[in-house]
């Protein structure tokens, strides 16, 4: 069985909504200590839908094909959409990753979630902390 799905080799060949937007409303920034990547997220808010999305992403195949993807779902959603979704349900979008590459897909799930965060911040929204927990790279295997 090939190591990677053909979903995920797909959106590391052909990422989608990659590069930068420069009027955007939040901007997400996250990285993992361990490995080093970097992953950005750009996010454009229309009355509380996000109606367009972009990633930069410094990292491996796994980190672009799970920002890819993190994009492609949550395009044209509500912002509390946004922040539901999970590494969880954009490796199961991308048909699977092989278990030593699921911190990949945090930093995805983690990156959504900035945006959103910078956009709230950015707008004087207030939030609930609870919905931003700060992940802590030095203790977990992820
Ligand atoms: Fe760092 Fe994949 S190895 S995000």
């Amino acid at each position: 069985m090939a190591l990677y799905s053909e979903k995920v080799m797909d959106h590391f060949q052909n990422p989608r909504n990659v590069g930068k937007l420069d009027d955007a409303d939040g901007i997400g920034e996250v990285g993992n200590a361990k490995c080093g990547d970097i992953m950005r997220m750009y996010i454009k808010v229309d009355d509380g839908i996000i109606t367009d999305c972009k990633f930069n992403t410094f990292g491996c195949g796994s980190a672009i094909a799970t920002s890819s993807m993190a994009t492609e779902l949550i395009k044209g959603k509500p912002l509390e959409d946004a922040l539901k979704l999970s590494n969880q349900a954009v490796v199961e979008a991308l048909d699977g990753l092989p278990a030593y590459k699921l911190h990949c897909s945090v930093l995805a799930e983690e990156a959504v979630r900035a945006a959103v965060k910078d956009y709230y911040d950015k707008h004087g929204i207030a939030y609930d902390p609870k919905d931003f927990p700060i992940h802590d790279c030095e203790g977990c295997q992820d």
